[in-house]
């Protein structure tokens, strides 16, 4: 067989891989914070199931879904895609070569994603994105309508010891100095958003679901400056 020709890499990751040859990947997320985090994401086998993932960037999670069993693996992104972000679609292509992955992607901006176009999902992954929109409420509504049973929102998060359900705004370059970064909410306020959305069952891992902990807000995602976030389940 003639050696297989690979898309190329991109300049620069944003996500880690070791692939099944032995070679890594050195992305601005580590290895072994994804790792983590995917250990976080996915509590049990998906085999079988249909994954949703919006926002997939180089496709980590998406690569993980389908690893852990998911029958059908969408993966969409855009803004760093083909948008204004600073990477591109090389390293999806190049890492979905190299693991010989079925899984399907396609170039949709955020507020594009619609049931009637893309169908449902078992599992909808919210990675990374919430706090990047201007319209969170309405993102988060879109992605519930297409999940049928578990949206896990990763997301950066503020005001954890407000009583109530509250949204934070950040001034411009006041988050990474990233003026793309607009809302962060609370736990009370994913949690609000979601049960109005038809879910159910909420956590928070690997704390537990309250507004409050502040000793306990810290991720073992090996950063520090990952402590504001938190992975949010939802179940219907
Ligand atoms: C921080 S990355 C997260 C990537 C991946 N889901 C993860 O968790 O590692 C943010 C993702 O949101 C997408 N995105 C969508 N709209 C965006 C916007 N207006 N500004 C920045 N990122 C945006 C980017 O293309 C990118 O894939």
């Amino acid at each position: 067989m003639p050696p297989q020709v690979l898309p190329p890499p991109p300049d620069r990751w944003f996500h880690s891989f070791a692939f099944p040859d032995g070679q890594q990947v050195q992305g601005v997320k580590a290895l072994d914070a994804l790792q983590d985090e995917a250990a976080e994401i996915f509590p049990d086998r998906l085999d079988g199931k249909r994954v949703l993932d919006i926002g997939a960037w180089d496709g980590f999670f998406s690569f993980e879904a389908e690893r852990r069993g998911a029958a059908d693996v969408l993966a969409t992104d855009h803004f760093c895609w083909s948008g204004t972000g600073w990477g591109d679609k090389r390293g999806f292509d190049h890492a979905h070569a190299r693991f010989g992955s079925s899984v399907r992607s396609l170039d949709l901006d955020i507020p594009d994603h619609r049931v009637s176009d893309l169908g449902s999902f078992d599992m909808v992954l919210l990675l990374g994105v919430l706090y990047h929109v201007t319209d969170p409420y309405n993102i988060l509504r879109s992605a519930a309508a297409l999940c049928t049973d578990h949206l896990v929102i990763e997301t950066v998060t503020a005001l954890r010891h407000e009583p109530a359900p509250a949204m934070r705004l950040f001034t411009e370059l006041e988050l990474d100095r990233d003026p793309t970064n607009f809302w962060a909410p609370n736990i009370l306020a994913l949690r609000e958003m979601c049960r109005r959305f038809g879910f159910t069952r909420f956590a928070v891992t690997p704390e537990a679901l309250d507004n409050r902990g502040w000793r306990r807000w810290a991720m073992p995602f090996r950063n520090k400056d990952q402590r504001r976030r938190a992975i949010f389940h939802a179940w219907r």
